[in-house]
């Protein structure tokens, strides 16, 4: 269990910029990845997510369905959807 807040998806959506932050969303988990951005191996196609959905985006780049990659993100996690 956790005691992290729960947020909406309009209120994730808000987040899609450097500036206003970056979140995404991943199996029912919000993510704020503004400080991963610049680290990311795939460099700003990152950015594609912002404010949404990974799945779709991780689909598509196999290379993340590793478990090194979950633990990287589950250090961002701000809340559940
Ligand atoms: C590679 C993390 C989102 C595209 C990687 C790698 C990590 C990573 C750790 C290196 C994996 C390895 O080689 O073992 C993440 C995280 C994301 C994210 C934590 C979200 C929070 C995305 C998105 C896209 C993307 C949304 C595309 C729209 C790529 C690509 C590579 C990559 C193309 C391969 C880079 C290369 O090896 O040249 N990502 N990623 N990533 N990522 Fe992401």
């Amino acid at each position: 269990s956790s005691s992290l807040p729960v947020f909406g998806q309009e209120e994730v959506s808000k987040h899609r910029s450097l500036s206003e932050g970056v979140w995404v969303t991943f199996r029912g988990g919000v993510y704020d990845i503004t400080d991963f951005v610049a680290m990311h191996p795939g460099g700003e196609k990152i950015l594609l997510a912002a404010g949404g959905a990974l799945e779709p985006f991780w689909a598509l780049y196999a290379v993340h369905n590793q478990e090194h990659v979950l633990e990287i993100l589950s250090e961002y996690k701000v809340g559940e959807l």
